[in-house]
């Protein structure tokens, strides 16, 4: 049996989080896409984790963490992830599993990356510079070394090549960067051998088996729907299917093995890095939702672009998805607005309409909100549905009517414990 769940936004909706809460009810959390552009944040027993190519449910005795073949590995941010973990004393060897078929992110993929964004100038699309596009183009491009060609002896020969590649490339771009090459391969060749310390398995080969033998596996999706190479607001996207379609080829699971998708959304919307946002707020509100909700980027600390929510974007990523449930987050981070606004339609070409159109640009698309009455309860400290001020009820059930989605997760707080369960 295989959950999924996906973040139905722009990334950064609290997949960690929940990962690490719904963990107890699986054998396996499994990353399929992305890589440490993530950063999935899990809080307990007052303290903070941030994981960036390490699975959410790593903190769990039990669980067995599995880096799919979709997703794309930095050695160097995966052995710091490791020594983060050491004071935690887990054998990692019997947890934390690699697929052979994870492509590599090259100390070059990332000054790649730099170049490329450089020279885009204001174009930009907001990287997180960590090799991402870079890596998945040398994958699709049949370049890329994969986790298993290290386990052969001529793996040297093909990286020189590679890397000597992206340095043409890089002068092609006529932009000033500054690298120390040498000390770069070293920290790489290190982690290198980090890396190959783990058990790297053909993790499809894995997943049948599991599947065989009746274990339940969670995937992990990273990003959000929004950021979807495919389906999400192009060039400003990430480089992965971040959407359903893409756990199945990030793991080697086919689509009727799949049962609930879970689609994650915070109670208002967030961006970071460049790209449309029809939402987005300049005012006063939009300053409050950032810091209150503690709005910066966990992987590169930038502040996050904050709005109303859109259900116009969310019922297309509902759909791209097959969402079966829903889970609401940051609901604490609405407390003490008056008035909470919900864009329902977008005004397009002077016509009021109801689905994503191709662009989204503001040029193009004006949000059309209806207003619902506010809060000022403090949530962080409720422990059941039951406690939960009537007009964030009245806000949940005409989310659920609009999206015609349960809603069966409330998030009050980050930590573990500030998570309410609603029946579906
Ligand atoms: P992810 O990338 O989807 O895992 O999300 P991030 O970890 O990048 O960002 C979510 C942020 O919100 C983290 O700092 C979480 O600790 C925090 N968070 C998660 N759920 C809640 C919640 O219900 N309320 C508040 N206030 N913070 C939350
Ligand atoms: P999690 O898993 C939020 C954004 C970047 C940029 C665009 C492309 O934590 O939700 P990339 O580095 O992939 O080339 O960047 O995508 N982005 C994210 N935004 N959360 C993420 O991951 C993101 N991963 C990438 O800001 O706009
Ligand atoms: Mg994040």
């Amino acid at each position: 049996m295989v959950d999924l769940l996906l973040g139905l936004q722009w990334g950064d909706e609290g997949k960690g989080k929940i990962v690490d809460v719904l963990t107890s009810n699986y054998d396996i959390i499994a990353r399929f896409q992305g890589g440490p552009n993530a950063g999935h944040t899990l809080e307990f027993d007052g303290n903070k984790h941030v994981l960036h190519t390490i699975p959410s449910g790593i903190f769990h005795e039990n669980a067995k963490n599995v880096v799919g073949n979709g997703v794309v590995i930095d050695p160097v941010i995966f052995a710091k992830e490791l020594e983060k973990l050491a004071p935690y004393g887990m054998n990692l060897a019997d947890k934390l599993l690699i697929s052979r078929k994870a492509h590599l992110i090259l100390p070059t993929h990332r000054l790649l990356d730099a170049a490329s964004e450089a020279a885009k100038g204001s174009k930009k699309i907001g990287s997180t510079l960590k090799g991402i596009g870079p890596t998945y183009m040398d994958k699709t491009g049949r370049n890329g070394i994969r986790v298993g060609d290290l386990e052969f002896s001529d793996w040297k020969d093909r990286y020189r090549q590679l890397a000597d590649k992206h340095l043409q490339m890089i002068e092609n771009y006529h932009v000033a960067l500054d690298f120390d090459l040498d000390s770069l391969e070293k920290e790489f060749f290190a982690a290198v051998e980090v890396l190959t310390s783990l058990p790297l398995i053909d993790s499809e080969q894995y997943f049948a088996e599991a599947q065989k033998q009746g274990k339940k596996i969670l995937a992990e999706g990273a990003q959000g729907s929004l950021l979807d190479i495919d389906f999400g607001t192009y060039p400003f996207v990430t480089s992965s299917n971040t959407t359903a379609a893409g756990a199945c080829t990030g793991l080697g699971i086919a689509p009727n093995k799949i049962e609930n998708v879970i689609g994650i959304f915070k109670a208002y919307a967030t961006r970071v890095g460049s790209g449309p946002f029809p939402t987005e707020l300049f005012d006063n509100d939009g300053e409050t939702l950032g810091r209150v909700g503690n709005e910066f980027g966990a992987t590169t600390g930038r502040a996050r672009r904050c709005g109303w929510i859109d259900l116009v974007a969310l019922k297309y990523a509902i759909t791209i998805n097959g969402v079966t449930e829903l889970n609401m987050m940051k609901a604490d981070v609405l407390s003490g607005f008056e008035q909470i606004k919900v864009c329902t339609h977008y005004e397009y070409n002077g016509e009021k309409i109801a689905h994503l159109p191709f662009d989204i640009d503001a040029k193009y698309v004006k949000p059309i909100y209806e207003t619902l009455e506010g809060w000022q309860e403090d949530l962080t400290g409720i422990k059941s549905t039951n406690e939960l001020p009537n007009a964030l009820n009245h806000y949940i059930e005409y989310l659920e009517k609009h999206l015609e989605v349960p809603i069966t997760v409330v998030s009050v707080g980050p930590d573990r414990t500030q998570t309410l369960f609603r029946k579906a």
